[in-house]
């Protein structure tokens, strides 16, 4: 009971403590042996913390150690300083570590200590086999168990300290990594290395590397070697044998294949065997090389070279020719030699059919003698073969026929084949197309048919053709071909001579003409709007046409012309549009003002004399007045008849018009039509719209034919034109 009390006594101010004033001082952090340590070494962190208290007594407070803020130890201490433990300190132990310490509501945070950790930990590197055949594979396994992953690994393969083989790999989730390296036909004694590497933020530590046992290789089968036959110096046509051979490790069951190549032929092959032979029957200058004997398994592949020299017995024969090019019927000489003419037997060959065994040929030839030509010259047993010799025999070209492909004449513009061909002659044969003499075009023709042509003539021209072979008597020339050239009719031009004002009676001159074109030209002369011309005429010139008619006021209006040839069927170019105007003739004028002034001086002398009657009738008798009137209707009649006179003059002459066509007129015919008188007028004409005919003179004789009839009124006169051109 008083132990009790005592105890309670004991403990009160114990627990009245709380009430005490106190502070967190201070709290810190100490490594031990330090923040930075080495790989696999025992680390121990200390938490230190000073509290001040008004009791004499340390108060229990809560200590909590992170790691990265992530909470590792929690502990309710009375003492001043807490541990954390890290026995063999690895790289993931590394961090930013702090402690805190809580008192009652108090509570203190250290700042962030940095652990580092040195170095990685050797790894473990294992291997399968001791033991190894060649071709087969060796499996590495490397780990370094103290650590996490992530780790990168790094293996290699060695021999005599030389890395043959390395490979890398990052392994993710594990702490080993397993890895296969195959055994080459060169492995002898092989030793296998590892190092770990391990990254940690933006550090990288990495292992020393580890070496593995000794793995000893075994061979499956030996280099090939060369056996030669005979031995020494090999002379053409001697007998050639090549030998190569292996050994094989009675374990080694594997197929393989021995191979003898030469450059990148294949000459001689076994499978399964130990050897293999390559003998041509007799050893030949062709047969001189480097030969390579091959030992192949499916993994496991040996190379042994050899190069062969042969001794030339005799040289390559040459075929001799006195031409390769002869004409027919000349004399061709071959000979086969060697050099150095040692004794041989030869043959001479056409198309590998034997003409002569003797070394020399000679013979007339013709043009089934050309062909291909060789020689065989033989020494013992060996043969040889010259390279071949073409031999052409040429037969001389005949007469070459020149003619063009076109039945209807040639248009400007358009193009003509034109064709040579020399029936006879040997090809190739070269064609010549000359114009005017001047040889342009070489066609090579190789056999006898037409060698085309295709030419574009602007103007009538001559042609001929010249064929040629590699007969020395050289080229023939064919007969001329004459090409005529039809230029079509472009431009038309209609004008006429002196004024478009004419006065009626007088004689209108239509000219149509055109630029240079081929002759017949075929002229229209139209009323416009009018389908059928009123006049047209096939001139055998390219100067126009004249056509001449008296104007009356019914010719006034627009006229054209068309003009074609040949060439131009269907669409003939049209003229310009030439307006005509037709004015009264000046006597029709003056006429027409003398009736008028007539009547007027009648008009006034009635006045008068009407005037002077009413002054005698007023002197009189009023009697006499009505005695005027008959004569004034006696005037107005004689006018009347006058004017209708005129009109019908007019409808005379109407009938005229509408009459043109090209045949003289008829039914104005007097009896004595025929005594006409024939003028030839020479005119001078200008001609300052031709710039397409430079030749032509400035004066130019128009020689005009004029009909004339004894009727003054129905004269009509036509004139054809014939300018002389070029
Ligand atoms: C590390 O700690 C372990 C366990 O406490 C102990 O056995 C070992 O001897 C220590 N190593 C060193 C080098 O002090
Ligand atoms: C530490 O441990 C105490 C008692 O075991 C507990 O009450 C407290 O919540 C723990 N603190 C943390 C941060 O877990
Ligand atoms: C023969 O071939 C081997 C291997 O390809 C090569 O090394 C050598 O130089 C060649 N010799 C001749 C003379 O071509
Ligand atoms: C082959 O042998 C001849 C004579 O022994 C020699 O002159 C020649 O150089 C050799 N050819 C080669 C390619 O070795
Ligand atoms: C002629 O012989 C050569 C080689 O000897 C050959 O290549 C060619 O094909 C032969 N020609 C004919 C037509 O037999
Ligand atoms: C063949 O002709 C050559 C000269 O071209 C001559 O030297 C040789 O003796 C001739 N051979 C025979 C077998 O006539
Ligand atoms: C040429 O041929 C004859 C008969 O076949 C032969 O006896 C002779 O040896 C040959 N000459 C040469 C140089 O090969
Ligand atoms: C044009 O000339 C040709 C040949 O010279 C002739 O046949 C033809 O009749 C002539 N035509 C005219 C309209 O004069």
């Amino acid at each position: 009971m008083y132990l009790a009390l005592l105890g309670m006594l004991w403990f009160c101010p114990r627990l009245k403590g709380q009430e005490n004033s106190f502070t967190i001082n201070k709290i810190e952090m100490k490594a031990e042996p330090g923040w930075e340590v080495e790989n696999g070494k025992n680390l121990t962190l200390k938490c230190l913390v000073d509290i001040i208290t008004t009791s004499k007594l340390w108060s229990q407070h809560q200590l909590l150690f992170y790691k990265d803020d992530i909470l590792l130890k929690n502990v309710t201490s009375w003492d001043k300083e807490e541990t954390f433990f890290i026995q063999a300190a690895r790289i993931y132990d590394r961090g930013n570590y702090k402690c805190k310490v809580i008192l009652n509501n108090k509570e203190k945070t250290t700042s962030d200590y940095s652990v580092s950790v040195k170095g990685v930990p050797s790894p473990r590197v294992t291997v399968d086999k001791m033991e190894v055949m060649e071709g087969s594979m060796v499996t590495v396994e490397c780990s370094v168990p103290e650590e996490k992953p992530p780790i990168y690994f790094i293996v290699e393969k060695l021999e005599m300290d030389i890395c043959k083989q390395r490979k890398e790999k990052m392994i993710l989730y594990k702490n080993f990594v397993t890895l296969e390296f195959p055994i080459e036909e060169k492995d002898r004694v092989l030793i296998f290395q590892c190092q770990a590497k391990i990254s940690f933020g933006n550090f990288l530590e990495a292992s020393e590397f580890t070496k593995s046992d000794l793995v000893t290789v075994r061979e499956t089968f030996s280099t090939p070697s060369f056996q030669i036959i005979p031995e020494g110096e090999i002379t053409e046509g001697d007998p050639l044998k090549l030998k190569c051979t292996i050994q094989v490790t009675h374990m080694f069951l594997e197929d393989r294949e021995l191979i003898i190549q030469k450059d990148r032929e294949i000459v001689a092959y076994a499978k399964h065997d130990t050897e293999v032979t390559y003998s041509p029957p007799l050893a030949k200058v062709e047969h001189m090389g480097n030969y390579t004997c091959k030992v192949e398994s499916s993994k496991i592949s040996k190379v042994n070279s050899i190069f062969i020299n042969i001794t030339e017995l005799f040289s390559k024969p040459e075929l001799l020719t006195s031409s390769s090019h002869l004409d027919e019927g000349g004399k061709l000489d071959l000979s086969c030699q060697i050099a150095g003419s040692p004794l041989a037997n030869f043959t001479i060959q056409k198309e590998n059919i034997t003409i002569t065994n003797s070394q020399n040929f000679t013979k007339r030839v013709w043009v089934q003698d050309s062909g291909v030509y060789r020689c065989l010259a033989a020494i013992r047993n060996v043969i040889k073969e010259s390279d071949p010799v073409q031999i052409s025999v040429f037969e001389i070209v005949s007469k070459p026929r020149i003619y063009h492909g076109s039945k209807s004449e040639v248009i400007q513009g358009r193009s003509l084949n034109l064709y040579c061909q020399s029936i006879n002659g040997t090809p190739p044969i070269i064609y010549n197309l000359c114009k005017m003499n001047i040889c342009m075009i070489t066609k090579k023709m190789y056999s006898n048919e037409p060698a085309l042509f295709t030419v574009n003539p602007s103007a009538t021209t001559e042609y001929t053709c010249v064929a040629k072979n590699h007969h020395s008597k050289g080229s023939v020339t064919s007969d001329v071909l004459n090409v005529e050239v039809i230029v079509p009719v472009v431009r038309v031009n209609l004008s006429i001579l002196f004024h478009t004002e004419v006065e009626t009676g007088k004689e209108i001159m239509l000219f149509c003409k055109t630029d240079e074109a081929s002759w017949p030209i075929h002229y229209k002369l139209y009323r416009h709007n009018a389908v059928v011309p009123f006049f047209e005429k096939t001139l055998n010139d390219t100067q126009g046409l004249f056509h001449t008619f008296q104007a009356s006021k019914d010719d006034e209006g627009q006229y054209y012309c068309t003009a074609s040839n040949r060439a131009n069927v269907p669409n003939s170019p049209k003229s310009n549009i030439l307006t005509i105007k037709v004015t009264l003739a000046p006597w029709m004028k003056g006429l027409i003002a003398m009736v008028i002034i007539g009547a007027i001086i009648i008009a006034l002398v009635l006045m008068a004399r009407w005037y002077f009657l009413k002054k005698a009738k007023a002197k009189q008798m009023p009697v006499e007045m009505s005695r005027p009137e008959p004569l004034l209707n006696s005037n107005t009649e004689k006018m009347q008849s006058d004017s209708n006179m005129e009109a019908n003059s007019h409808s005379g002459y109407n009938d005229d018009i509408g009459n043109h066509t090209m045949k003289p007129t008829t039914e104005h015919k007097e009896p004595d039509h025929l005594n006409m008188d024939v003028e030839y007028t020479e005119v001078e004409v200008l001609t300052p719209d031709l710039p397409r005919a430079p030749e032509r003179r400035g004066t130019e004789t128009v020689y005009s034919e004029i009909r004339k009839s004894d009727s003054g009124e129905s004269r009509r006169s036509r004139i054809e034109g014939s300018l002389d051109a070029t």
